[in-house]
This record gives C-alpha cells, structure tokens and sequence, in this order.
C-alpha cells in the first residue's frame, strides 16, 4: 500500500475527534502564539485540542507511550489528500517536535512527504519506536527541507539502514544532524547518500559507540563539508584513536568535542603516528578524567579546553600543542590544598556540580574509579 500521510492529517482532522470530550486540554498554545505543546497521555485524549498548533511556530507532540498503529486502520487509504496541501502550505511552523509514541514507518514518512509542503526547518523525535517498513518513495526528496534533524532514543525496525531510508525523505540542505541514544550507528553506508550541506554532526549520549562504532557511523566520502564533530559522552578512550578514525574515514572536521568520556592519557599504542587534520583548530578534552596532557594531541590549535579534569600540575610546553587559547579551570593543580578533589574522585566541586546532570557524569565517574 502507498504510504498514507496521516498522523498529521489526524491532528488536523475533525474525522477523529471522540465525542465525549475529556476534561483536560491536551494542548497549550502561549499567548504570543509561537509555542504549542501537546501532550496525549491521556487514555482517550482531546485530538482536536491540536487545531490550535496550526498557528504556532514551534509545535511539540508527545504521543503519552502509545501506539498510532490504530489511526493507520481508521484512516481511509482512498482520501484526498491533495485537500490537505494548502492546509499544509499555510501553517507557519518552523519547528516540530515529535515523541513518546510508536509509530509505523508508513505514517512518519506520510508526514515528512505533507511537511515537505510547508516550511519547516528544524524536525525533532524522540522516545519513538518506528515500526513496520516502507516502501522508497516515488519522487525523490518531496519531504521537509530541514536545516536541523534531531534524534534521541529513535528505534527502527529496520536496523542500520535506517538513516538511508530516513534521507529519502528529507531534501539534501540538512546542515546539522543530531543522533543521541541510537540503538544503532553501524550505518549501511554504501546505502547512505552524501550530505552535501552537513557541517555538523553530533553523536553525542552514545556511551556505547566507541572508536570502533565511529568508524561506521562515519561514513567515508557522506559527509564532505563536515566542521563540527560532537563526541560528548560517547565511549571514546583516547585523542589519538579517534584522530586515526578520522584519518580512515576521511573527514575533517575544524571543531572536535571530546568532553564527557572518560580519556586515557597514552596514545594508543595500536595507532602510531597518526595526522590530525590540518582543519583541525578547535579540541574540547573537558571533563575528561585526564591526570595529564594526552599524548599524540595536534601539534597546533586555536581552542583547547582541558578544564575539569585531574590535572596535578601545570602542563609543560613541551607537553602542549601550540595554543592560543588554553582553558584549565577546575583542574586540582590550580587549587592545591583543596581536600573535596579526592572526596569527589577527583572532580572539583564547581565541575562535579556542572556535570551533574550531564549523562555523561556516570561514565566519568566510573573513569576516575577505574583509574583511582
Ligand atoms: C505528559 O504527561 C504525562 C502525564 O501527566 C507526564 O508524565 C509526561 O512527563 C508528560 N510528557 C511531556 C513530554 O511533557
Ligand atoms: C526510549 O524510548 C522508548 C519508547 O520507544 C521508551 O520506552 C524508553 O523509556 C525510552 N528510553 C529512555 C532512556 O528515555
Ligand atoms: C555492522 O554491520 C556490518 C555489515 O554492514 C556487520 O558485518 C557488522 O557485524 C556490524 N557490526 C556491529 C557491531 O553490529
Ligand atoms: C567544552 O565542553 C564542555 C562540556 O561539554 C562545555 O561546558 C564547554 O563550554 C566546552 N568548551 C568550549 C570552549 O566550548
């Protein structure tokens, strides 16, 4: 069956509105009219509730756990959509927000082809369980022309194919793509197609990745005008193995944020010699459980940010890339004398309570336990 746009097409359809009404409102619109939040925990929610949203700007749906498998069966598959267009076409929405449901792949990728008809910029899901598979769709690239996609804790049935599939959906201006907790990262890569506008890429809140999963997840020759790669909290162990990922696949990006993982100071031994990118100015090793300056770092950069570690002493130059920039806040050295470092393995207060909160924090922690 050809996808049927319609959990969109539901929110704004009178079809579907249940007669008892209930009593709270599952929608709220501000007052300047740019923000609407929905949220349908409700077991028999107010679907109307989100006519509202059609003025809004920024839109959140939360869908209360449930599934929407249901409205795939009420919709009928022989509508009219091309009624809904200029529906579509008048919303001001810029930015969307969809979670905390199950949904069949065939309804997401029905929306994304009626919010190609509207001028949405930034699409968010989170909490989301895409079951069931699709179809490619017949015209190429008829979905949203995002500049950002954000996903965060987004499952697929269709495992590592899923970003491909997902891209077919979505016209190629994407400039900034947001992966956190993905179930998978290991990307079917001769299936993904370039990203020719993406300059940043951000895989943060992947403990598990690793300098291994990078490798997949960054696939060769896909992203050509990377500048900016997030790697917060997501499993890395040294500066130099992620310097070799880099290497063998092929990009090189001017920003790298390793913060929040729990870094070893030796370079790798498996991994010698390796040749940052020449692009490469800016290096965020904050909150990374260092003792000392890793070794193998770039030889110059603009940025580097080792705040928040165990630094004992003051780096050496002969220990330092050339910088102009170098930031060491929050390190033991700077405070001598201060007992709280070794109570909180080895954190300084002020860095303990930025990090808390931080999914990063338990993996930091348990790198200073391990290296305690
Ligand atoms: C939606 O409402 C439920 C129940 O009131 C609440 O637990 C949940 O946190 C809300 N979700 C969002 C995203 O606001
Ligand atoms: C991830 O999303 C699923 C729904 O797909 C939800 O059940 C689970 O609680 C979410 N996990 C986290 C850590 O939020
Ligand atoms: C990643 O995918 C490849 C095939 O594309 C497979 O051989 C490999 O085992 C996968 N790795 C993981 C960690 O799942
Ligand atoms: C480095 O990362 C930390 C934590 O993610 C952040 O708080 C800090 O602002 C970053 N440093 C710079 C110079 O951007």
């Amino acid at each position: 069956m050809e996808c049927v746009p319609c959990l969109l097409l539901l929110l704004l359809s009178p079809l579907y509105i249940s007669a008892d009404l209930p009593e709270s409102e599952p929608c709220e619109l501000d007052e300047d009219a740019v923000h609407c939040v929905c949220n349908f925990s409700d077991p028999d929610p107010d679907w109307s509730s989100a006519l509202q949203c059609m003025a809004a700007v920024d839109v959140e749906f939360y869908g209360g756990g449930r599934s929407l498998e249901r409205f795939l069966l009420r919709l009928n598959p022989n509508a009219d959509l091309r009624q809904y267009i200029d529906i579509v076409k008048s919303l001001r929405w810029q930015r969307l927000t969809v979670g905390v449901a199950r949904v069949p792949s065939s309804m997401l990728f029905g929306v994304l082809q009626m919010l190609g008809y509207s001028g949405l910029r930034e699409l968010t899901l989170e909490d989301l369980e895409v079951t069931g598979t699709t179809q490619p769709p017949l015209l190429e690239s008829r979905g949203p022309d995002l500049t950002v996609l954000r996903l965060r804790n987004v499952s697929w049935v269709t495992g590592d194919a899923w970003l491909a599939e997902l891209q077919q959906w979505l016209k190629p201006g994407l400039q900034v793509l947001n992966i956190a907790q993905a179930q998978s990262l290991n990307f079917s890569c001769e299936q993904v197609r370039i990203f020719p506008a993406l300059t940043t890429l951000d895989l943060s809140d992947n403990p598990r990745l690793g300098e291994s999963g990078l490798v997949s997840a960054l696939c060769p020759q896909k992203f050509p005008a990377l500048q900016v790669l997030e790697l917060r909290n997501a499993g890395m162990e040294t500066p130099s193995g992620v310097c070799s990922v880099l290497e063998k696949a092929g990009v090189q990006p001017q920003q790298l944020d390793l913060s929040h993982n729990s870094l070893q100071d030796t370079a790798n031994p498996g991994t010698p010699g390796c040749v940052w990118p020449s692009s490469l100015n800016f290096l965020n090793l904050s909150f990374a459980g260092l003792e000392q300056v890793p070794k193998g770092l770039p030889p110059k950069l603009s940025v580097l940010d080792l705040s928040c570690n165990r630094l004992n002493r003051k780096p050496r130059p002969d220990e330092l890339p050339k910088v102009d920039n170098l930031l060491l806040k929050g390190n033991p050295f700077l405070d001598s004398g201060t007992q709280e470092y070794t109570k909180n393995s080895g954190m300084s207060p002020t860095c303990l309570s930025l990090a808390m909160g931080m999914s990063g924090t338990l993996a930091l922690l348990q790198g200073a336990w391990r290296f305690a």
